[in-house]
């Protein structure tokens, strides 16, 4: 009996043990993985490659990218967003893809004013053509602490996650005539830039350059590939990533108490009707 549970123990403790040095291993390092691309000082690399901030004032926002390009896989980031007064400032957080036919999976943080809530902002660009916008509150403060944001690409859908909780589907379609983004490698970017002529409140809402300089963190970045995972399991499972029972109540109820605007619905802008992959499937 204690022979069983001390041997019980010490395989606890060596999962753990694996575990834990897995995670190490995997968790990315902001000088190895990104360039920061625009903003001269603004945007920094701190703690020995752990923490990454951007930073926006009257003269300029602040931008990086990634090193590599990746063609599906699961890509997650914690991000807190600017504190405090963030009206008319944008924090955008996307992969994509170059040239006129380009491929993009969007995050935009818009921001508002103190207390008042931030609006999450997503878009699928395939083939140069996007207009799939759908717009979410929070069901948390996202300038108290990080929070990670994900996206799932493989070749049968896009998910955007937050914490964990799926958000968005966007459905390979392909078979009724929807391009699906599938063949051209993106690049993750983020930038903090002011965009007061739109963002908040459709731009009724200015930024206080008073409050400058405003500064959004990341760090735990960790991209998941076919090529880095370490075994056919860990593969297939990226490939098949799909919603499950509790993904489809979940995404249920953030659809229904946080969504804030869905193309799918916007009758007056698509008067000849609505995009086709929006008659299809429920969760778009
Ligand atoms: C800002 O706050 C207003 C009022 O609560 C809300 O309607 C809006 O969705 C919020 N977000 C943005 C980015 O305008």
């Amino acid at each position: 009996m204690s022979t069983t549970s001390s041997s019980l123990q010490i395989s606890l403790l060596l999962s753990l043990f694996i575990f834990t040095s897995l995670v190490t291993l995997s968790a990315g390092n902001f000088y190895q993985d990104f360039d920061i691309t625009w903003g001269d000082n603004r945007a920094k690399i701190l703690d020995g490659g752990q923490l990454l901030t951007l930073s926006l004032d009257e003269a300029s926002g602040s931008g990086f990218q990634s090193k590599n390009e990746y063609l599906f896989g699961r890509i997650d980031m914690q991000i807190k967003l600017v504190a405090g007064n963030s009206a008319g400032t944008v924090t955008a957080y996307y992969l994509s893809s170059q040239g006129p036919t380009h491929d993009e999976i969007d995050f935009e943080f818009l921001g508002n004013l103190s207390g008042d809530p931030y609006i999450v902002h997503t878009n699928v660009f395939s083939q140069g053509k996007g207009n799939r916008e759908q717009q979410f509150h929070l069901w948390f403060d996202p300038t108290k602490a990080f929070h990670t944001y994900s996206i799932v690409w493989n070749t049968q859908r896009i998910m955007f996650l937050v914490d964990n909780i799926p958000i968005r589907v966007f459905n390979n379609l392909e078979s009724i005539g929807v391009p699906f983004p599938k063949s051209q490698p993106m690049r993750i970017y983020s930038s903090l830039w002011n965009a007061d002529d739109w963002a908040t409140r459709g731009g009724l809402v200015k930024t206080d350059w008073t409050k400058a300089p405003f500064t959004a963190s990341y760090r735990n970045f960790k991209a998941s590939t076919v090529s880095t995972s370490t075994n056919s399991l860990q593969a297939s499972e990226l490939q098949d990533q799909a919603l499950g029972a509790t993904g489809r109540n979940r995404i249920r109820w953030v659809q229904k108490k946080y969504m804030v605007y869905n193309y799918c619905t916007d009758f007056k802008r698509f008067p000849e009707g609505l995009p086709s992959e929006c008659k299809r499937s429920r969760f778009l």
